[in-house]
């Protein structure tokens, strides 16, 4: 059974949200997570009640097959899904991997437009269809609920699309996706592609259509919308929009439009909506994409009134330039939790409210680490403590670890960063001139442990919460061969931040895995497979 199928059926305005930012988001240059970040997001997406969580591409490499298996195994009621392309091998390692799930899929894909078919797969419409049928029937053996997706599907020909949709349906697929691969439709066109399946495959009535937008126009969530008026009842779509290029349907927008305009948009879904901001801020601190302050729904002025005749108006009715309020995204005020004198069990209780379960000894830790923040900073807020403790789980896994920092700054100079590092257990040192104090401590940590093919693309830092005490929150992010990550800190030190952070990309760096990007054939045929 497709469990997304059947409640389309038995509702048929209910759209089915189906999550991709573990695998079409992780897959943009600089959104690449770990096992362990993965398994947060996914544990929130379930949260957030998304219905489908697309957790990877298992035969991309050992590392991206482990993460789908494990979120399989945590994931308590989402459906996971598994991408392949179509051939045995990727629908294998994607059956294996979502094997423990409770509700399971497979996504398999291939290209039906002319220029994909001619120069990426240099294959004819036979082969293709061909490939089609084999692919769909061999996922059927491990899963009921197979998706399959024309890939570039928006600049396919319309009698080729219709026999392709017909074949995988026929095969046994449940939901048919028809990508807008490279954001080049506009609504009105999606839309009549969509009306134009849903009335000429004859066997239509026993799939859903699913959209699965790009946003290299800035179209993919009016795409979205308009696929679904126009019969399609699956959005894809991820968190703050990440994903290939300019990124995909950004879910939280697709979602708040359906609530804000039900007179327009009548469907249901069942996102908790109040978990939006956590979510999409969890996920910005995990990647280092920040979403621009503008941004719809979860950038930072998204629910800011700033003119005068604004803000008049707002303190005289709120509805008059506010179409949804802020807590229907979940965006209160970071609540006081506290402070220097409070103790051990009460610390305890405010990180299992927070979602955090520690050890007694992580408990230690984190309990030393916060009373010398709160010696520092005199008001604690929630903030404060996710960011402690996220810098202290990521900590316990570290090749690299920080012990030390002593900076010389100011206007005299020289800068200088006496800094001290275990490698691998052992304490070693760097006392080094630098371009100003954080250019003198990123030289000592390569004087240190030299990673001379690494290069420095982003430095960022922002403060937690408000305050000249705030703690702060810095982002670096290195790139080696292609592949970056992103490595945070937090401290009340803004220099000591920005160590940690380094350091934490590099230890990243030293385990990043060798993940390939499904839609770039060259790449994956050199994947261990
Ligand atoms: O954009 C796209 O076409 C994709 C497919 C793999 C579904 O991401
Ligand atoms: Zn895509």
């Amino acid at each position: 059974m497709s469990r997304a199928y059947d409640l389309v059926k038995a509702d048929p305005n209910r759209v089915i949200i189906f999550d991709t930012t573990l695998r079409d988001g992780e897959q943009s240059p600089g959104c690449s997570m770990n096992l362990e970040e993965k398994l947060k997001m996914a544990v929130m997406l379930d949260e957030l009640g998304v219905d489908v969580i697309e957790a990877g591409f298992p035969i991309a490499s050992p590392g991206d097959f482990e993460a789908v298996s494990e979120i399989a195994k945590v994931v308590k009621n989402a459906t996971i899904c598994g991408l392949s392309r179509a051939k045995e091998a990727d629908i294998e390692a994607a059956g294996q991997a979502i094997k423990a799930a409770e509700s399971k899929r497979i996504h398999t894909f291939i290209s039906t437009s002319p220029l994909h078919m001619k120069y990426k797969l240099k294959m004819g419409e036979n082969s293709v269809i061909e490939a089609i049928h084999e692919s769909v029937t061999f996922a059927r053996k491990f899963t009921d609920d197979v998706e399959w997706s024309a890939e570039d599907g928006s600049r396919t020909e319309d009698d080729f699309l219709c026999q392709a949709v017909e074949t995988a349906i026929a095969a046994g697929a449940r939901v048919i996706n028809i990508p807008d691969t490279v954001g080049y439709s506009v609504p009105e066109e999606y839309a009549a592609q969509i009306k134009m399946l849903m009335e000429r495959v004859p066997n239509i009535d026993q799939a859903i259509i699913s959209t699965h937008c790009h946003n290299d126009l800035g179209l993919a969530v009016a795409n979205s919308l308009a696929g679904v008026q126009a019969g399609a009842r699956q959005i894809e779509c991820t968190i703050n929009g990440i994903g290939e290029r300019a990124g995909n349907a950004a879910l939280e927008e697709v979602v708040m439009a359906i609530r804000t305009r039900a007179d327009m948009l009548p469907y249901k879904n069942k996102i908790e909506t109040t978990k939006i901001t956590k979510t999409s801020r969890t996920l910005s601190g995990i990647t280092g994409f920040n979403v621009q302050p503008n941004k719809a729904i979860v950038g930072a002025n998204a629910f800011a009134h700033a003119s005068g005749i604004h803000q008049d108006g707002m303190l005289k009715h709120a509805q008059t330039y506010e179409i949804m309020t802020p807590e229907s995204v979940g965006l209160n005020e970071s609540k006081l939790v506290m402070a220097k004198h409070s103790g051990r069990a009460a610390f305890r209780s405010k990180l299992s409210e927070l979602g955090f379960e520690l050890s007694d000894e992580a408990l230690n830790d984190a309990f030393a680490r916060f009373k010398n923040l709160a010696d520092r900073k005199k008001e604690i807020f929630e903030d404060d403590l996710i960011a402690l403790i996220e810098d202290e789980v990521v900590r316990k896994n570290e090749v690299l670890k920080f012990v030390s920092l002593q900076v010389q700054a100011g206007s005299k100079g020289p800068q200088m960063a006496d800094l001290c590092l275990k490698v691998e257990g052992v304490e070693q040192s760097a006392n080094v001139e630098g371009n100003g104090p954080v250019d003198a401590i990123f030289k000592a940590i390569r004087a240190i442990y030299a990673h001379e093919d690494a290069s420095l693309k982003l430095y960022q830092v922002h403060a937690v919460t408000g305050g000249t005490d705030a703690q702060a929150e810095v982002t670096v992010r290195l790139e080696e061969n292609g592949k970056s990550v992103n490595g945070q800190g937090a401290d009340a030190d803004t220099l000591v931040a920005s160590a940690r952070a380094y350091v934490n990309a590099l230890n990243k760096l030293l385990i990043k895995r060798n993940s390939v990007n499904p839609q770039t054939e060259d790449t994956i045929d050199k994947a261990a497979i």
